[in-house]
């Protein structure tokens, strides 16, 4: 069964959140559109909607965050479920607890969702396979593969500053090989019909085959970052590293990193984004950063919408335990 079997339903309603593959461009835009309807939720005096009221939401990072954790609980919060955040350092995951076990007891406290963020590419897709048919799972990033969400949010910033997408043209530039955002980016962009994807890097960082996701390929910032719309830029994800790839990080920002005048050479209008963390001096400026092209910080705030679109969407799609009042 493929991935794409266990978050839909057979309506082909989202029952989880695990990849952007595969989707179609009605799913996205349903999220997107949703989330552009929820936007407005954070000007309120009182920031919350009952949505999720009686509902409760699990944060299950086995790996570091700090965006997606916490605009996740945010979103959650926001839609009045409870939210329970698992920290793993201090659970019995370091005394050698499967993740099925784990599972399995979180599962028996009666909890709706999980939201899962782990280095193993497809642990939440696994997950999804073993919890019981009520609970709905979140892809919060699985090793290098996907990170759905994120890809979501993306879209979304972009679609708000950008909207014609069959005109848009996009670079995404740095550590394309490790990047779980680049790969569901790509497929975000592609199912909703962006003109051109560049990807600008070193042939070391990029996958075999890069092309068949539907890409330009550039080795230069020159030639790849002119007249773009929309100039994405990765960190180095040194954690996911092995062996030699790079020579070093101030080559690297010589030959990669976005700076002002590099920037010049995209459209006037561009605007400049970056997942987070974002690396100073290593893929980016601080002058670029911090400057007025910058909607770096949109993307977190956009995250709590998007986020709160899928948990509305995907909830809304499970069948209520037996026993539930209506
Ligand atoms: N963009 C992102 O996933 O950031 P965090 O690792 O801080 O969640």
């Amino acid at each position: 069964m493929s991935t794409i079997n266990v978050q839909l339903d057979r309506q082909g309603r989202l029952l989880h959140f695990l990849t952007v593959e595969g989707l179609s461009r009605r799913h996205l835009t349903e999220i997107l559109d949703t989330a552009e309807s929820l936007h407005g939720v954070a000007e309120r005096r009182v920031k919350k909607l009952p949505t999720l009221h009686g509902k409760t939401v699990v944060n299950l990072f086995f790996e570091a965050s700090t965006r997606t954790r916490t605009t996740f609980e945010l979103a959650a919060k926001r839609l009045s479920a409870d939210v329970l955040t698992l920290n793993i350092a201090t659970s019995s995951a370091v005394k050698g607890e499967s993740l099925l076990d784990t599972l399995r007891n979180i599962e028996a406290m009666q909890c709706d969702m999980f939201v899962v963020r782990h280095e193993q590419s497809g642990a939440a897709e696994f997950i999804a396979r073993h919890v019981k048919p009520h609970i709905a799972v979140l892809n919060a990033g699985d090793g290098r593969h996907a990170h759905p969400t994120q890809a979501m949010l993306d879209v979304f910033t972009i679609r708000r500053h950008k909207p014609d997408f069959p005109n848009l043209r996009v670079a995404i530039v740095g550590d394309i090989l490790h990047s779980r955002v680049a790969r569901s980016l790509i497929h975000a962009l592609n199912i909703l019909g962006a003109g051109e994807i560049r990807v600008i890097a070193p042939r070391t960082l990029l996958p075999a085959q890069v092309e068949t996701l539907g890409v330009h390929v550039f080795h230069d910032m020159q030639r790849g970052l002119r007249d773009v719309d929309v100039v994405v830029m990765l960190r180095l994800q040194k954690e996911r590293m092995e062996g030699a790839l790079l020579p070093t990080e101030q080559e690297f920002f010589q030959r990669y990193g976005l700076t002002e005048e590099r920037l010049a050479l995209a459209k006037p209008d561009a605007i400049v984004m970056h997942p987070g963390p974002i690396n100073r001096g290593v893929e980016i400026d601080s002058r670029v950063a911090d400057g007025p092209r910058a909607v770096i910080l949109e993307q977190v705030t956009n995250g709590i919408a998007v986020r709160m679109a899928i948990m509305s969407i995907t909830l809304g799609h499970h069948a209520r335990p037996v026993g539930e009042d209506g």
